[in-house]
């Protein structure tokens, strides 16, 4: 397990200071919410603050309050830890990621208030290194389809307290879609692995309903925002045209392509899902 291709690019680029990718990248690392989606073209400032809405979405459908303690689980740059830290008092906030070097990043980016404690944690999404029923909330901006969700979502439902909650975002095909996706190698297609890393956008509601079944979590809530990030996928093109290698680019121009037209054909959603640990 390794951080994802794309992560490589954007770590570089921050370090040669790149401010267009600083602006869009430099705190959130997702499709974000566009509140106009007809406003174009997008700004690099543009794709930050729709970066943002799309997390401030998600801390409301997680319904975040004071003293709580909460995971944040593929924290990429820590975007999500420094919004609930700017927002909240007397956090016990943890970030969790496979790559120990975003967690540097994200280290700086999130100094806690006082009262807020913050912690960052080098682990699997599917290994983690918590005890039993200490967590209040958990969370995963569009990170899920880079873990094996069977596995992560038995830990969540071990280190969650009971009433306690997951909220995620994830790319989730229709039911009757499934077999097409899978047919065109939505996820494995070779430009996708080299472009994404290794993901897996085959699980539909039904899916997810069922395998949260089956360890105590109940999807309480799923809010389909496709539509609010369909500005994204001009705004990465837009972003590909000063690569140098022209392989990868090309590469992350036809995965990003590919999943631009599952979206549009309403193959695929952009969903927001909240699910609650039973209580026993
Ligand atoms: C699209 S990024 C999202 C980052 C962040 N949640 C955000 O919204 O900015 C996906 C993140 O998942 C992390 N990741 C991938 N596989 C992982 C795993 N098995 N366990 C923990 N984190 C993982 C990646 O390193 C990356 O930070």
């Amino acid at each position: 397990m390794s951080a994802p291709p794309y992560f490589n690019r954007l770590l570089q680029q921050l370090a040669n200071d790149d401010s267009r990718i600083r602006a869009a990248f430099g705190k959130h690392v997702h499709w974000g919410y566009f509140a106009d989606p007809g406003h174009t073209p997008v700004t690099a400032d543009d794709y930050g603050r729709a970066a943002e809405a799309l997390c401030l979405k998600m801390i409301e459908m997680a319904d975040v309050s004071d003293g709580q303690k909460i995971l944040d689980v593929g924290c990429g740059f820590g975007g999500t830890l420094s919004c609930l830290n700017a927002r909240y008092s007397q956090l016990e906030l943890i970030g969790v990621n496979i790559d120990p070097e975003q967690l540097q990043q994200a280290a700086r980016l999130v100094r806690p208030r006082p009262g807020n404690n913050v912690y960052f944690m080098a682990a699997d999404a599917a290994e983690l290194v918590l005890a039993d029923e200490t967590i209040d909330l958990a969370l995963c901006v569009e990170s899920i389809f880079h873990f094996d969700r069977p596995r992560f979502l038995a830990e969540i439902s071990r280190v969650l307290r009971p009433g306690g909650s997951l909220t995620i975002s994830d790319f989730v095909p229709d039911q009757r879609a499934t077999e097409f996706i899978e047919g065109i190698h939505l996820s494995a297609a070779e430009a996708v692995r080299s472009a994404y890393g290794s993901i897996d956008i085959s699980w539909s509601l039904q899916r997810y309903q069922e395998v949260a079944n089956s360890c105590n979590l109940c999807l309480t809530h799923g809010v389909d925002i496709s539509s609010h990030t369909l500005p994204t996928y001009e705004f990465l093109r837009e972003c590909v045209q000063s690569w140098e290698d022209t392989v990868e680019a090309k590469d992350f121009q036809r995965a990003t392509n590919l999943l631009e037209w599952a979206t549009r054909r309403q193959l695929v959603a952009y969903q927001l899902m909240r699910f609650e640990k039973k209580s026993p």
